[in-house]
């Protein structure tokens, strides 16, 4: 369960073309049980609508220091001190620039002046209004006065720019929310894992055909990422061996990235020794037996044979090690049929602890997508199907069975 439930969480949204995330961060806060009120400034409601906001956090939405309605039913003093966490998002530069300042001279700056939290900002702006020297002095401001600050992420900009300075995904946001409320809990949850050592394999590898051409999948990386950063909230030295893949590396966790199967079996030997070895990369089964040095022609014979070889298998090889296996070997398996008895096929042939089954076929949008569904098959055969969940949430439940069996083996 994400450490969110319950929680009421005060946002803030500004006013910048970034805002239009907000609405699916009211989703995604909503899904693990926060409560959300927002407010929205003058500016804000040029990208987003009061309507849209309540719709989907179910609340009333804010955006009026002097509304005499508003303070009869509940006073700016109480807005700002009722919630357990104020998240301004997307946080523009005005704003930080105010916060930072201390001026309050609408609602949103003055619950950020009035609260006795300390607020996390999202920032989402230009690349140059984000590097300007002006903005990183207020961020330095609201950084030593205990405020956290999720992102910028680098990219290409609604105004066409590049670089950094582009608001983080929802997602992300709910990911730093969730490791700042475990951080800054004085009752934080024990660390169950702490003391113990992971290594996890994420996202797809790529093996190349010649220097511009590769074979691949779709992997995402997004539940290896997941259960890495589970793993490591849990407490374990975490270290994440990753395919190529578009996401920011978990917070305290060690990533050593990596384009092919071999690069990433060597990876994971001079990772170990390790307590925990989850597999949940998409390794390529097959690479070219000889990547060409220069860009493949077209030529007078038609296309070309490319000779495949196997790739050496990295749960197997991990599983099957005769010193220094981990503690607990789980793989995962990727099917679009037979998916049980496929997957316990794999558990005996690679000789894991535990496989972790998800249906991969195409209306199912596993690769790539934010929920998985997924079927735990331990060895002595007891399969359990969980239910369709957030991948940040399958990673939690994973992490939680990696700590009751370690328990077990002691
Ligand atoms: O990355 P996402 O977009 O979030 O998608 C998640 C996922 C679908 C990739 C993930 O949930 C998943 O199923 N990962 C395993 C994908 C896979 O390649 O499965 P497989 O059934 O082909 O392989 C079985 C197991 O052997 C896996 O643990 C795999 O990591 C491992 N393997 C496979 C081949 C190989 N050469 N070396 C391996 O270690």
């Amino acid at each position: 369960m994400s450490n969110l439930s319950g929680k009421h969480v005060l946002l803030i949204v500004s006013g910048g073309i970034a805002a239009y995330k907000t609405l699916d961060l009211v989703r995604r806060l909503r899904e693990r049980g926060a409560n959300v009120t927002a407010v929205l400034t003058k500016a804000a409601k040029q990208f987003v609508t009061p309507l849209s906001i309540a719709s989907l956090s179910g609340r009333k939405v804010y955006d009026d220091l002097f509304s005499l309605t508003d303070e009869t039913e509940m006073g700016h003093i109480q807005l700002s001190r009722g919630s357990d966490l104020v998240l301004v998002a997307p946080a523009t530069a005005d704003l930080m620039a105010r916060a930072a300042n201390g001026l309050a001279d609408d609602l949103a700056s003055t619950l950020l002046l009035a609260t006795d939290k300390a607020p996390i900002f999202v920032p989402a702006m230009n690349v140059r209004m984000w590097t300007h020297p002006a903005t990183q002095r207020n961020m330095s401001a609201l950084r030593a006065a205990g405020c956290a600050i999720l992102g910028p992420a680098d990219g290409e900009m609604a105004c066409g720019e590049f670089g950094p300075g582009r608001m983080i995904e929802p997602l992300d946001v709910i990911a730093g929310l969730e490791g700042l409320i475990a951080a800054r809990s004085d009752a934080s949850p024990a660390k169950p894992l702490a003391g113990r050592r992971a290594i996890v394999t994420a996202g797809p590898t790529r093996e190349p055909i010649d220097p511009v051409r590769y074979i691949s999948n779709k992997s995402s990386g997004k539940q290896g990422y997941a259960i890495a950063s589970a793993l490591a909230a849990a407490g374990a030295e975490t270290v994440l061996v990753s395919g190529p893949v578009d996401l920011r590396p978990p917070a305290g966790v060690t990533v050593k990235p990596v384009e092919s199967a071999v690069e990433m079996l060597d990876a994971v030997r001079a990772a170990l020794p390790a307590d925990i070895f989850v597999a949940a990369a998409a390794v390529a089964d097959w690479r070219a037996k000889t990547a060409g040095l220069q860009k493949t022609k077209k030529g007078p014979d038609g296309p070309p044979t490319i000779e495949l070889v196997e790739n050496p298998d990295i749960l197997a090889t991990v599983s099957q090690m005769r010193t220094g296996r981990p503690t607990l070997v789980i793989g995962f398996a990727a099917e679009t049929e037979n998916l049980i008895a496929n997957a316990q096929a794999k558990l005996a042939r690679k000789q894991c602890d535990i496989i972790v089954a998800n249906d991969v076929g195409a209306e199912q949008a596993i690769f790539g997508g934010d929920l998985n569904r997924v079927v735990v098959i331990d060895k002595g055969g007891a399969a359990e199907a969980w239910p369709q969940a957030n991948k940040a949430d399958v990673a939690t439940r994973i992490a939680a069975l990696v700590a009751t069996r370690l328990d077990d083996k002691a």
